[in-house]
């Protein structure tokens, strides 16, 4: 496994094996979910390359990019183990050198969810996705489902764009109790990991109500609220009951919403607070079943 850290080392590296590539883009702190994209990329190419980059330009100015979790020796022990090709390991400067102005910015899809919570946070994820795309230039990327609003950005650029690479994504992977498996997890103290779980419980709850015949977006929103609001340590960002595709919230978009059972689907959001942390999650409803992740280390 090689590590590289300016654009032309990567490319000469890559330019030596020659054949079909896979790339999974990651922020670096690697957990299980990382390690599972990694493995479906391994089966499904010749080569994989892992780009680790803590992108500034995704980060808000209030947000935890000094303070985002980083263990690259870590990192890279982990990815020899799955013996992985390539590793692209850049700094800012060569991401973002002096007198950059390029940014690429996706419209609708990205006013809503997490789009409307952390203004230009889509415009940095995909600019830096559409530059490791070019500088990588592999036939597929993955991503995980965990990232929902960030996977449809993603396949929208690569549509708009005509992008020559297939996006796959991959399921969420969760602690045994439900959580979501993210770097900010490692956040938690022990009484916030307790409660983190809650927002698995509320999801949990919503896709049962619908699963007996709710349809009605204000109703799954307030089956997801009551269950986090009864969790004193969790404080709620936003819970979204959208059109999986257009993400306009149901029931209250601004032309009559196609039922869901017809529609492209279904997804199930949320961002929450516990303590300091804040996190994600999702359940997709697409193609009359399911995408809820896969509970590991049960
Ligand atoms: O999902 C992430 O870790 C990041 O948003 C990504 C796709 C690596 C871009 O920085």
């Amino acid at each position: 496994m090689q590590v590289l850290s300016t654009i032309e080392s990567f490319r000469a590296a890559k330019a030596a094996l020659p054949g079909r590539w896979g790339l999974v883009p990651t922020m670096g702190f690697l957990h299980a979910g990382h390690l599972s994209l990694v493995k479906r990329a391994k089966a499904e190419n010749d080569h994989v390359a892992v780009s680790i980059f803590v992108n500034p330009t995704q980060f808000g100015p209030n947000e935890d990019l000094a303070a985002y979790p980083r263990d690259l020796d870590h990192d890279l022990s982990l990815l020899k183990s799955l013996d992985v090709d390539l590793v692209f390991n850049p700094t800012p400067e060569v991401m973002y050198p002096p007198n950059y102005q390029t940014y690429v910015t996706v419209e609708d899809v990205t006013k809503y969810l997490e789009g409307a919570s952390r203004p230009g946070h889509f415009r940095g994820v995909a600019t830096v996705v559409a530059k490791l795309f070019n500088i990588v230039g592999a036939e597929r990327a993955y991503f995980g489902q965990k990232d929902a609003q960030q996977t449809i950005v993603i396949k929208r650029m690569v549509a708009d764009l005509n992008l020559p690479i297939q996006i796959v994504i991959c399921p969420t992977l969760r602690e045994a109790d439900g959580l979501a498996m993210s770097s900010r997890n490692t956040y938690l103290d022990a009484d916030h990991r307790k409660a983190a779980p809650v927002l698995y419980r509320a999801l949990t709850a919503a896709k049962n109500a619908f699963d007996q015949g709710e349809r009605d977006g204000d109703q799954l929103r307030s089956i997801m609220r009551g269950v986090i609001e009864a969790e004193p340590l969790a404080k709620i960002d936003y819970v979204s009951a959208a059109d999986a595709t257009t993400l306009q919230e149901l029931g209250i978009a601004p032309s009559p919403q196609p039922s869901p059972l017809k529609g492209e689907g279904v997804l199930l959001s949320m961002a929450v607070r516990v303590g300091k942390p804040r996190l994600i999650d999702n359940f997709l409803y697409q193609d009359g079943k399911w995408l809820t992740g896969e509970l590991v280390n049960s």
